[in-house]
Formats: structure tokens, C-alpha cells, sequence
């Protein structure tokens, strides 16, 4: 499902990902997250001669969302290089779920526009999360 939102997110991240700091994979990511209030923050990725240190596009876009003084994600937008699905990783669907409920829509698009949207409950079942402390 496709929100009225959906326009200026992807925009958004396709913007932010060309200054993404990929030397290594050259592989650019975009993330764009909506607020509740309908702000749009924006990430992208940002790679380190010390591979391990590199920085999802995702993890960006949260320490942003926090930076800027929010706490509560409406929907996710990731923008991907190449033809295939480009999902969240692992670390970065928790990194989300502090901040979003189950039902957030995460919209998965490469630079020609939107391939599929999952919830956050879709990607990360069972998870664990702020209620269960
Ligand atoms: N990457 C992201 O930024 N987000 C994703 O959803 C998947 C992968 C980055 C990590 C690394 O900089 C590059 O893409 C290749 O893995």
C-alpha cells in the first residue's frame, strides 16, 4: 500500500543516497523515515576503511530521526542500487523496531521507483522490543 507520503520519501532518499560514502561496496543506499507528524529524515550509507565500522543508510537515518529530536517512525522508505529487493539488514529491522510499531509499512525501491512494502512484523517476527523490558 502506497501512502500519499510516498512521493516526497522517495525523493527524498533518492537524494540523500547519492551522498552516500560507499568506496568499497559502491553500493549507495537512501533510507527516508516519516514521523508522526509527517517530517521526512533522511540517511544514507557511510562505509569505513575498517569495513566492520561501516554504516547502513537505516542506522543513519535513526541517529538523525534522534538528533532532530523524534522518537516515533510512521513509515520507512529504502532506496537500493541494482535491479533486486534491497531489505533492511538484521540490525537495522531493531534498529527500526525501537521506534515503529509492527504495522509500519517498509517501502523497498531501487532508483526506478517502488518493488515491494513489508511491515516491520513481516521482516522481524517475534521480536524484542522496548515493551518487553
Ligand atoms: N546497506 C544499507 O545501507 N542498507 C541496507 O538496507 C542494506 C545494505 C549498505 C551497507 C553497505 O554500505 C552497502 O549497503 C553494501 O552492503
Amino acid at each position: 500500500m502506497i501512502s500519499k507520503n510516498f512521493i516526497k520519501m522517495f525523493k527524498a532518499a533518492k537524494n540523500v543516497r547519492k551522498k552516500a560514502h560507499v568506496p568499497y561496496s559502491k553500493f549507495k543506499v537512501g533510507a527516508a523515515l516519516l514521523t508522526e507528524n509527517n517530517k521526512i529524515i533522511i540517511g544514507c550509507n557511510v562505509e569505513n576503511a575498517a569495513y566492520p565500522q561501516s554504516q547502513c543508510a537505516e542506522a543513519s537515518a535513526v541517529g538523525n530521526l534522534v538528533s532532530q529530536g523524534y522518537k516515533s517512525i510512521k513509515e520507512v522508505l529504502v532506496v537500493g542500487s541494482g535491479k533486486l529487493l534491497c531489505s533492511p539488514c538484521g540490525a537495522c529491522r531493531q534498529r527500526i523496531r525501537e521506534f515503529a510499531s509492527l504495522k509500519t509499512p517498509i517501502h523497498m525501491c531501487n532508483i526506478n521507483g517502488h518493488l515491494k512494502t513489508s511491515t516491520l512484523g513481516e521482516l522481524l517476527p517475534d521480536s524484542f522490543g522496548p515493551q518487553n523490558l
